[in-house]
């Protein structure tokens, strides 16, 4: 019935969507609601300490035993950088002055940590059908472990070079991560932001330029952008904003009236909040900080001095501070629960392509 079945028949799922990964929003409810529905859930790690992800995965598999995907990053670690760090505290100066904040205050470091053994531990004791990459791939000792316990892999790729590199590791299915999608640009062999790829253009060039199945992100988020991604040659799609509207996600009501809000070109791609380029609603710091800032510390570091900044303003009732990841489709998505929008959407592709086939 969908015109592809190889990313269905990869991961023995019954529909092509994955609920994408979302650190600090997305847990295990979330999880075992898209998995029970028949589609792929995504327990992100990178904001978790090891002790919650054991926690989540046993909740995870305690509930379902369908198949999950877990999900990590791998970035390089970056240097300390007192200069660098220095000029994004004296640039954020007015703003603790206004907030009425002590500039001394002490500052915990983001706790955006790399994949690394401990938590390749969880992932050879509780085994995910999938694991899945943000920012590339880690070392191949790690990759081994993890190819070891039967586990799929797949990262994401921003250009067809990324996708390239991405197989030649072994990858075992490759996300297109287009402009439009919400959160981190997953990109890794390049540092450049103007010339990323819409979904619409990269989705096809990856198909033809790799073997293994391709899964479409950025932008989708309903009936109509799934059946597309199908027609672009995707075998899946990974849909990451039209699930942030659902009752299990794990967002303020703050951020949720802003999704609520966001208009096509309500977003932009910002470094402000991590030192990474990523795409989230336009509030107040990203206009008058970035939304690119030279000044911003090395990914994740640029966090740890906007954390005091966040939350004195969300108390005062304000996202000024506050990181909106949103991709361009927010405007698209339906306020479901995870399981009733997964089917939905699901339904509404598969009746889309029934109308076409009867038109033509
Ligand atoms: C709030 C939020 C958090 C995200 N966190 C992660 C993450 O932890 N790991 C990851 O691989 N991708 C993450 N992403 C990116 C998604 O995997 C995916 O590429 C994106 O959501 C697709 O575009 P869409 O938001 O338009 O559906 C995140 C996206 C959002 C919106």
């Amino acid at each position: 019935m969908w015109p592809n079945h190889r990313f269905i028949n990869l991961c023995g799922i019954e529909l092509p969507i994955i609920q994408a990964p979302m650190a600090g929003v997305a847990f295990s409810d979330m999880v075992v609601a898209v998995s029970q529905a028949g589609g792929l859930g995504s327990l992100a790690c990178a904001l978790l300490s090891v002790e919650q992800a054991r926690n989540e995965l046993e909740t995870i598999r305690r509930k379902t035993s369908r198949p999950i995907n877990a999900n990590f990053f791998c970035h390089q670690p970056p240097q300390d950088d007192r200069d660098r760090e220095r000029n994004w505290r004296q640039r954020l100066d007015a703003y603790y002055v206004q907030l009425q904040i002590d500039s001394n205050i002490s500052i915990p470091n983001s706790a955006r940590a790399p994949f690394d053994d401990k938590m390749c531990d969880l992932v050879t004791k509780f085994h995910p059908e999938v694991v899945s990459f943000q920012f590339g791939l880690p070392d191949k000792n790690l990759l081994l472990r993890i190819r070891k316990t039967g586990a799929k892999i797949m990262s994401s790729a921003t250009t067809v070079n990324e996708a390239r590199w991405l197989e030649d590791q072994g990858c075992d299915a490759i996300i297109a991560q287009g402009f439009e999608a919400g959160g981190h640009r997953g990109m890794f062999l390049t540092e450049d932001v103007s010339t990323q790829v819409g979904t619409m253009a990269l989705v096809p060039q990856v198909v033809d330029a790799v073997k293994v199945p391709v899964i479409a992100a950025g932008g989708i988020a309903d009936g109509r952008g799934i059946l597309a991604a199908f027609a672009l040659g995707a075998a899946a799609v990974q849909i990451g904003t039209a699930y942030l509207h659902c009752p299990e996600a794990q967002i303020s009501p703050l951020y949720r009236q802003a999704l609520k809000g966001a208009r096509d070109n309500d977003t932009a791609i910002t470094n402000v909040f991590t030192g990474r380029p990523a795409r989230a609603i336009v509030n107040r710091f990203m206009r008058e900080v970035g939304p690119m800032s030279d000044v911003a510390p090395k990914f994740p570091l640029a966090a740890a001095a906007l954390a005091p900044l966040r939350a004195k303003s969300e108390m005062a009732g304000s996202a000024d501070f506050t990181s909106l990841w949103s991709g361009q489709a927010a405007r698209l998505s339906r306020e479901l629960p995870a399981a009733e929008l997964t089917r939905q959407i699901a339904a509404d592709a598969l009746k889309n392509l029934r109308s076409m086939q009867t038109m033509a």
